[in-house]
């Protein structure tokens, strides 16, 4: 078995808060990060792909078609947006990397041309990431 990753990067802004509390309780658990007027991140998405090789090819997957896979359903759909309000797979959740993993995953994990979807590594900052495996 191998294991394929295509790197990608997005833009996008959001506001990490549970509108069913307060904004008292919301400081309190989120911080910074329930700043009323949202704020930025450069996120980096691996997504990783596990498969056999196709004699054919050599390949488990063709990286190409992997990349537009994501660029098509993914970055065109979050790149430079409010993760709050512009998406709408991600309607009433609360945008946290730990969410939008799940969302990703959704989303690729039926469309992949070949070889399963193994991984969705999401990083916010150069130190804090998620990886997600399914369920
Ligand atoms: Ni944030």
């Amino acid at each position: 078995m191998h294991y394929i990753t295509k790197i990608t990067n997005f833009s996008a802004s959001h506001r990490v808060f549970n509108p069913e509390l307060s904004d008292e309780e919301n400081e309190k658990i989120f911080g910074k990060c329930s700043n009323k007027n949202g704020h930025g991140h450069n996120y980096k998405l691996e997504v990783t792909v596990c498969g056999d090789i196709n004699p054919l090819t050599g390949y488990a997957i063709d990286l190409k078609i992997l990349k537009s896979l994501i660029e098509k359903e993914i970055i065109e759909k979050v790149d430079h947006k409010n993760l709050n309000t512009d998406l709408d797979f991600l309607k009433n959740q609360i945008p946290s990397i730990e969410n939008l993993a799940t969302a990703f995953w959704q989303i690729l994990e039926n469309k992949l041309p070949s070889g399963k979807l193994y991984k969705i590594k999401i990083f916010e900052t150069d130190n804090s990431f998620v990886e997600y495996y399914g369920n």
